[in-house]
């Protein structure tokens, strides 16, 4: 895994920039996203260039379950406002969290992902080193799946949301398995709270119990860091 260390969350936006304006040269296709405060820089770059990706395809990590899509806590509604509003894609998806039937919908999510292998794939990492809604304990094997959030993922991702009993206990999510299969994969990681997770991710043994740690085992991983979050590396 190269590591890049920047100043602060504003210059790792970026550095993150820079490794999509990059793939897109290199005649990427399909872009895999992530949602969360983390990428929110790098999507800003993203507005404020030329790059064009209204020949590209994007399918997004994860999706709460239950959660309309015009919702302003769901990360389609995210996603256009930070990044498909301004910058069309040709097409993306997003799984849809008011499906009826969730065994259907993963598997129609893991068709979409197959019909699309990821050329570069943007993550975030949660606290307790989760990727997507991967979190601890999940086999690094699964493809589409429902995962119930821990308690943790509840507290992290409550401050985007009234009151606590508001976050959604589940959501879909790209399994690690599929994630694995991206070309490239580009992590980033802002904050001291993010410290202990990247350095159990670099350093630490590859095990289910620090979900990101698998990325140890993929041959072209840049983890974008600023320097509160790389210090424990
Ligand atoms: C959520 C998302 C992850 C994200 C993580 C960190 O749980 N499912 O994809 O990486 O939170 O979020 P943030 O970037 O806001 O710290």
């Amino acid at each position: 895994m190269k590591l890049i260390v920047t100043k602060d969350e504003q210059q790792g936006g970026l550095e993150g920039f820079k490794v999509f304006q990059e793939a897109l040269q290199n005649n990427a296709q399909t872009f895999g996203l992530a949602t969360g405060s983390t990428p929110i820089t790098t999507y800003e770059q993203i507005v404020q260039s030329d790059l064009d990706f209204s020949n590209c395809i994007s399918i997004n990590l994860d999706e709460y379950v239950g959660i309309k899509p015009d919702n302003p806590q769901s990360y389609r509604y995210f996603m256009n406002k930070y990044l498909f509003n301004q910058k069309p894609f040709k097409q993306s998806f997003l799984p849809n969290g008011l499906a009826q039937n969730s065994k259907q919908e993963a598997a129609d999510y893991d068709q979409i992902i197959n019909q699309h292998p990821i050329d570069l794939q943007l993550l975030g990492i949660g606290q307790n080193g989760h990727i997507g809604f991967n979190e601890p304990g999940t086999s690094f094997d699964l493809t589409t799946h429902v995962a119930k959030l821990t308690e943790s993922t509840i507290q992290a991702n409550s401050r985007f949301f009234k009151n606590i009993n508001d976050v959604p206990k589940e959501a879909y999510s790209m399994g690690i398995g599929s994630i694995m299969k991206s070309k490239k994969i580009l992590l980033e990681a802002f904050g001291t709270q993010k410290a202990d997770a990247v350095a159990a991710m670099f350093n630490g043994p590859v095990t289910i119990d620090v979900p990101a740690s698998v990325l140890q085992n993929h041959p072209d991983v840049v983890v974008i860091a600023d320097e509160a979050a790389a210090a424990k590396v």
